[in-house]
């Protein structure tokens, strides 16, 4: 595990950016996997500066989201699909790219198939992670068994509470998720986590205590042979 200290949001959004520009140009026909939340916000507006200055290009590349609330309309403004195509996605040139729909009939089924594209894509390069404040990756919540393919789960209450933020008084918000698994995680060939702000605290020093927690899904990562954390101060708590 290498961990990259940043003094800010801004600084750890740009050394990321840095990684995604290094990384397409030694490889442009890259497999990107994506992530959605607040972290990587700062990062998905440098790339789509990168692009519009034409430091990056990614007509080669080929992008894979994490995950998507299930069920979900795809044009529901809190949809993972929303997010992407108004961050990043309608902003840039990917060649291809596929999230897992919320609104499949057969929730089972579009999984298998998720699966298959991946690996048809000939797996993913980079696997872009957050993390919740309860160790969560992707919707993969604490737990005593961790799946491993893409899969139909259940949100913590925990994880519901947290995204409650983004949804209206009243709104029906979703209470489960399609994620990518374990499997799909580790089978990546590098991991990039990004991790900023004081609420991660907390977390972060179970995920850096040298140990593995099996209620802590993120601290497993810690077995993978390349996983790099640009983490800020505040998350630091240093
Ligand atoms: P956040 O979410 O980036 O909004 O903190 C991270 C996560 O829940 O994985």
């Amino acid at each position: 595990m290498i961990i990259i200290r940043c003094e800010d949001y801004d600084e750890m959004s740009c050394t990321a950016a840095e990684y995604y520009v290094e990384l397409l140009q030694k490889k442009p026909n890259s497999v990107l996997g994506l992530a959605t939340g607040s972290t990587p916000l700062g990062l998905y507006e440098k790339l789509v500066e990168a692009y519009e200055d034409g430091v990056i290009d990614f007509s080669q590349a080929r992008s894979f989201n994490l995950d998507e609330y299930y069920p979900i309309e795809k044009n529901h403004p809190q949809s993972y699909h929303s997010y992407m195509y108004e961050n990043f996605l309608g902003k840039v040139n990917f060649q291809e790219s596929q999230i897992p729909n919320g609104e499949a009939a057969d929730p089972e089924n579009e999984c298998i198939e998720f699966d298959k594209a991946i690996n048809l894509a000939g797996g993913i390069d980079l696997l872009l992670l957050g993390i919740g404040t309860n160790g969560h990756i992707g919707f993969n919540e604490p737990s005593i068994s961790y799946t491993l393919a893409t899969h139909l789960t259940e949100l913590a209450e925990s994880t519901i509470e947290a995204n409650s933020r983004f949804f209206a008084d009243g709104e029906l918000q979703p209470r489960a998720a399609l994620t990518m698994g374990f499997g799909n995680i580790f089978a990546s060939k590098s991991i990039l986590m990004l991790i900023s702000g004081a609420s991660k605290r907390p977390i972060v020093q179970r995920l850096l205590d040298d140990k593995i927690h099996t209620d802590v899904p993120a601290s497993l990562l810690s077995l993978h042979p390349d996983f790099t954390i640009i983490i800020d101060r505040e998350a630091l708590g240093d």
